[in-house]
C-alpha cells in the first residue's frame, strides 16, 4: 500500500507547523516541514555568498547543498552538509530572502523530488507547505488548506518569537504580507489552495481545536488512519 499523505498548506502564520506536527502525533505519522527544506537551502546559498536576486547564481550555489530533514514530528532536525541549521533558518536574514530563493525552478525542481523521496520512504506522512496538495502530493487523500487573518497570524508569530509589543506585530504583519505576496504571484508552483483542499479558518480556534478538525477530517478521508468516519 502507497503511505498515506496528509496535505497541510497555507500562508505563513496560519497555524501550518504545529498543526501538523500535533496531528502525525496523535496519528503516528512522520512530519516533513517543506518551508524548512527552503529555509535550508536560502542559508545554504546566503553562506555561498551568491546573491539572492540572481536566479542563476542561486540555482548554481544550491545544486550542491545536501539537505536532510528527521520527520520525528516530536523532534524535527535538518541538516545542511551535515551541520544542524534549525536555529539559523529561523534568521531574520533568511525570512527576508527565502521567498526569492523559493521562486526558482531548479530549487523547486530539486526540493519537490526531495519531498517526494521522503513520501515514499515514510509509512505515512503528514507534509505542511505551500504546493503540497497542487505539486508535491496531488493524490493525497486529504488536503488542507489553512488561512487565517493577517493580524491574528502577525500576532502568533510574534508570541513564537516572544515579542508581543504592538511594533514588533506590526512588522511582522507586513513581513508576512510581502512574502504571502511573493509566494502567491510566483509563476512555478505558487501558493495555492488546490479545487479539492478542505480550506480551515484558524483565526478563532484554538490549535487543539484545529488539530481535532484535522484528525476528523483524516479518518473519513482514509480509514486505514484508524478514527471511524464520523
Ligand atoms: O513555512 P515557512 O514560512 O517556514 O516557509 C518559508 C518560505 O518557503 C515561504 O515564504 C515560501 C517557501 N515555501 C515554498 O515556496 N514552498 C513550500 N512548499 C514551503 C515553503
Amino acid at each position: 500500500m502507497p503511505p498515506v499523505v496528509i496535505a497541510l498548506d497555507g500562508p505563513s502564520g496560519s497555524g501550518k507547523s504545529s498543526t501538523a506536527r500535533g496531528v502525525a502525533t496523535r496519528l503516528g505519522l512522520a512530519y516533513l516541514d517543506t518551508g524548512a527544506m527552503y529555509r535550508a537551502l536560502t542559508w545554504a546559498v546566503l553562506q555561498r555568498g551568491a546573491d539572492v536576486e540572481d536566479a542563476a547564481a542561486v540555482a548554481a550555489a544550491a545544486a550542491d547543498a545536501t539537505i536532510v530533514s528527521g520527520t520525528d514530528p516530536q523532534a524535527p532536525t535538518i541538516t545542511v552538509d551535515g551541520v544542524d541549521v534549525s536555529g539559523p533558518i529561523r534568521s531574520q536574514e533568511v525570512t527576508d530572502a527565502v521567498s526569492q530563493v523559493s521562486r526558482v525552478p531548479e530549487v523547486r525542481e530539486r526540493l519537490v523530488r526531495l519531498q517526494r523521496e521522503t513520501i515514499a520512504a515514510s509509512e505515512g506522512i503528514v507534509l505542511e507547505g505551500r504546493d503540497i496538495g497542487t505539486v508535491v502530493a496531488p493524490d493525497a487523500p486529504l488536503k488542507v488548506f489553512l488561512v487565517a487573518d493577517t493580524n491574528a497570524r502577525a500576532a502568533r508569530r510574534a508570541a513564537e518569537q516572544g515579542q508581543a509589543e504592538a511594533a514588533h506585530v506590526e512588522a511582522t504583519a507586513a513581513s508576512l504580507q510581502r512574502r504571502d505576496a511573493i509566494d502567491s504571484s510566483r509563476t512555478t508552483s505558487p501558493l495555492a489552495k488546490a479545487d479539492d483542499a478542505i480550506q480551515l479558518d484558524t483565526t478563532h480556534l484554538t490549535l487543539d481545536e484545529v488539530i481535532d478538525e484535522v484528525v476528523r477530517l483524516a479518518a473519513k478521508a482514509a480509514p486505514a488512519l484508524g478514527g471511524t468516519t464520523p
